[in-house]
């Protein structure tokens, strides 16, 4: 009987034992996050955002139709009344003529996303962030809350937002979704603008439907959140809204987001940080950030006046990269599309050089992360970033005497030392007063393996 006893305890005991296994390699519950900001900002930001580091941006609008000054048209025409812009009205336009008047002729004619998706790919770009709603109101998707101001009933008919994240998922690109949380003109964000934000009329009726329907509809790896700043969050209701986003969404796994949800937040709550548009930190921040600028540094949006003298050269462009991924940031490059669908050849050109040079020198940007020296400066601005064993210095001027000097990597005796894009082990010595000092080839121009920014990968330094 004892026996028999022992025997069921002995089983139970292995029952036991198998149960408790079970439940250690059962994934633990998700983690619920609760609609406050302590608990929002404690998620960790989903890794692929970190490893991508560059994205293109694209503003694209009803303010591409009049496409002059800047994609704020509307607000600079009629609420703020400057000259210049109802000169330009009263020139091109008929009396009357107004902004809505703008909507049909956004007729994305030429639009081609596969043609898109492809420059941004050749750009190099690991994601896209498209404005789906910028502060004039106007929707490129068939909002189900907008009967008479979305890219379905007006200008192209068609699903802009959609047709562009068809084709550049098709790609392997992550796709992001800008959206304005106001609406400069629209009447109930005016009643509330009116109330103090003490009533929610607008939230409730456009801001809360519209993200629920971009997320659920498009599913997106990214929202770029703008227009908040008028308001706080609470009035905004974001963090009811990331707490489904993060707990019930669709994309509740690998969603990213920014950090402007309602007055003060920027640059304090959110997932990673814009901080102010152009943000350029000149030592490591202790958070994720990206950085978002414009290669027409006067617009976003695409403009018809847009001059040579604002357009960032292709150099400017890639320094800003190199410098924003060894400060730990990502870069976010914008172009502005034509009302008709096409990318201007300038900027064509700006994003296939950043592409180019990537080519090469990818391997010291995609998933690297920051060395614990950033940069120095000496002859040339040498930038730093690490990946695995290696340390990568990108320098922007070739000396003169074809000699690098490195202070912050300590050389050992198995140190060696390749540029990217060439063969073979460049020579090194380690000087006593100068520090580490590298013979760059003597190469002309035409062999070099880009034009500029020329990245050395540094194998067993310290
Ligand atoms: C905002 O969130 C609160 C709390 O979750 C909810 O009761 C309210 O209905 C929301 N308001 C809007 C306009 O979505
Ligand atoms: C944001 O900060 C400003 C300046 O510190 C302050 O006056 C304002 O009340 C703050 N707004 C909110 C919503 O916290
Ligand atoms: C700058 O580089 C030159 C040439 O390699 C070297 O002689 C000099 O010591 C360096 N100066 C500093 C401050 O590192």
């Amino acid at each position: 009987m004892w026996e028999l006893k022992s025997r069921w305890r002995a089983v139970g005991l292995g029952l036991l034992l198998l149960l408790s296994a079970a439940a250690q390699a059962a994934p633990s519950a998700p983690r619920r996050y609760t609609p406050d900001w302590q608990s929002l900002d404690s998620r960790p930001l989903p890794r692929w955002f970190d490893e991508a580091k560059f994205g293109v941006f694209v503003h694209w609008g009803v303010f591409s139709v009049p496409a002059w000054g800047s994609e704020w048209f509307w607000w600079h025409w009629q609420s703020e009344r400057i000259p210049a812009y109802e000169n330009f009205m009263k020139e091109n336009y008929p009396p009357g003529f107004s902004y809505a008047d703008f909507g049909p002729q956004f007729t994305a004619r030429f639009f081609h996303p596969d043609q898109w998706a492809a420059l941004f790919q050749a750009a190099g770009a690991k994601y896209v962030v498209l404005t789906t709603k910028h502060h004039e109101g106007f929707t490129n998707w068939p909002s189900p809350v907008s009967w008479n101001w979305n890219s379905k009933d007006v200008g192209p008919h068609r699903d802009l937002v959609g047709e562009l994240g068809a084709a550049v998922r098709k790609r392997n690109l992550r796709y992001g979704l800008y959206h304005s949380l106001l609406e400069w003109f629209h009447p109930l964000y005016l009643l509330d603008k009116k109330n103090g934000f003490k009533t929610q009329y607008f939230v409730g009726a456009k801001t809360m439907p519209e993200l629920y329907d971009l997320v659920n509809s498009y599913k997106p790896d990214l929202i770029w959140s703008d227009g908040d700043w008028e308001s706080p969050d609470t009035y905004w209701n974001s963090t009811a809204f990331l707490a489904w986003l993060y707990n019930d969404s669709p994309v509740k796994d690998e969603v990213v987001v920014n950090d402007r949800w309602g007055q003060n937040c920027s640059c304090h709550h959110g997932g990673y940080y814009n901080c102010e548009d152009k943000y350029t930190p000149h030592s490591l921040p202790k958070h994720k950030w990206e950085m978002c600028t414009s290669v027409d540094s006067a617009s976003w949006g695409y403009r018809r006046d847009m001059t040579l003298s604002t357009i960032a050269s292709e150099q400017e462009i890639i320094e800003e990269l190199i410098q924003t991924v060894s400060l730990g940031g990502n870069y976010l490059l914008n172009i502005g599309p034509t009302k008709d669908g096409l990318i201007d050849p300038i900027f064509q050109e700006r994003l296939l050089a950043v592409g180019k040079w990537l080519q090469i020198n990818g391997e010291a940007i995609y998933a690297s992360h920051p060395w614990r020296v950033q940069f120095e400066k000496n002859i040339t601005v040498v930038w730093y970033t690490s990946k695995d064993s290696a340390v990568y210095a990108t320098f922007l001027y070739w000396p003169e005497n074809g000699i690098i000097n490195l202070k912050s990597p300590q050389t050992t005796s198995a140190t060696k030392v390749t540029m990217l894009g060439m063969e073979g082990y460049l020579t090194w010595t380690q000087d006593l007063q100068d520090g580490f000092l590298i013979s760059l080839p003597p190469l002309p121009p035409t062999a070099l393996p880009v034009e500029f920014a020329w990245t050395l990968k540094l194998i067993n330094v310290k």
